[in-house]
């Protein structure tokens, strides 16, 4: 299988690409930082089929797709590529807001675009979102990152509506607080976060079971819903006191 995985050179998207590195897999790993990737790769050739690394800022979408086109066929691609602005009250520059979407949403239209008709042809191919559940609740902190993974979700949804008839697979998943350099920045409690390991088995785990949306940890993703089934004043004041 051959397996792109953006966002590689750190964290859940490095450890996955570790989980997927056996004799049966072609691995494509997609970052900026170059050296990290070659230190990946190179720790993985002697456990994959190959390793192959691609340079590139998923936000030069031109040139981004050019390097996707020069791939040739892609089995199953894990949209992991994705940044937080950290956790802050001021009003997000426009700027900073337009990156984060760049990377966190429109990035994987730019790929989608250049794969989705190869799989359609193929009558086959596996699309993994990597969302989150911060997609399911809005922190006053945290809301330009939330509403991007909420566009994700609406995103993954209708491809999956419209792809799955083709044979294609879609695979959304919603983790929790994971140990990263994304979540290192953060100086607050962090309920149920789990080492990098962990968290990419889980995910692993649910890409392999074609989970269609899989949020984790549940015990978390249970204490989201009940949040969300609150008359909204009754949220806010939780909302705003654990804000506090
Ligand atoms: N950790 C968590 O608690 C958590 C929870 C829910 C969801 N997530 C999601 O999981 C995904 C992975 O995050 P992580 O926690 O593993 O954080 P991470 O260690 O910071 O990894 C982020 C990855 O995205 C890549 N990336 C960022 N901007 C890029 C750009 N412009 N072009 C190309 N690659 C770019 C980074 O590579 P370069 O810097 O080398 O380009 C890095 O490999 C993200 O989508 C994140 O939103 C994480």
């Amino acid at each position: 299988m051959k397996i792109l995985i953006t966002g590689a050179s750190s964290g859940i998207g490095a450890e996955l690409a570790r989980l997927y590195a056996n004799k049966e897999n072609t691995l494509v790993l997609l970052a900026r930082r170059e050296e990290r990737l070659q230190k990946l790769q190179a720790d993985l050739i002697p456990h994959a089929k190959s390793v192959e690394i691609i340079t590139a800022d998923v936000t030069k979408f031109d040139v981004l797709q050019e390097k996707i086109k020069l791939m040739g066929h892609v089995d199953m691609v894990i949209l992991n590529a994705g940044i937080s602005l950290g956790h802050s009250y001021d009003i997000t520059p426009f700027a900073d807001f337009k990156n984060l979407y760049d990377v966190n949403v429109l990035s994987n239209h730019a790929i989608l675009e250049i794969l989705l008709p190869h799989f359609k042809a193929r009558k086959k191919g596996k699309i993994v979102f990597i969302s989150s559940l911060a997609s399911l609740i809005s922190m006053p902190s945290s809301k330009v990152y939330s509403s991007s993974k909420r566009a994700l979700n609406a995103y993954a949804q209708g491809i999956r509506y419209k792809y799955k008839p083709h044979g294609i697979d879609v695979v959304n998943i919603l983790p929790g607080f994971i140990q990263s350099e994304l979540t290192d920045k953060n100086e607050f409690h962090m309920p149920f976060l789990l080492s990098t390991q962990e968290g990419a088995k889980r995910i692993y785990k649910a890409i392999e079971k074609n989970k269609i949306f899989y949020p984790f940890p549940f015990r978390f993703y249970l204490i989201i819903l009940l949040l969300n089934f609150l008359p909204n004043f009754l949220r806010d004041k939780i909302v705003n006191s654990l804000n506090k």
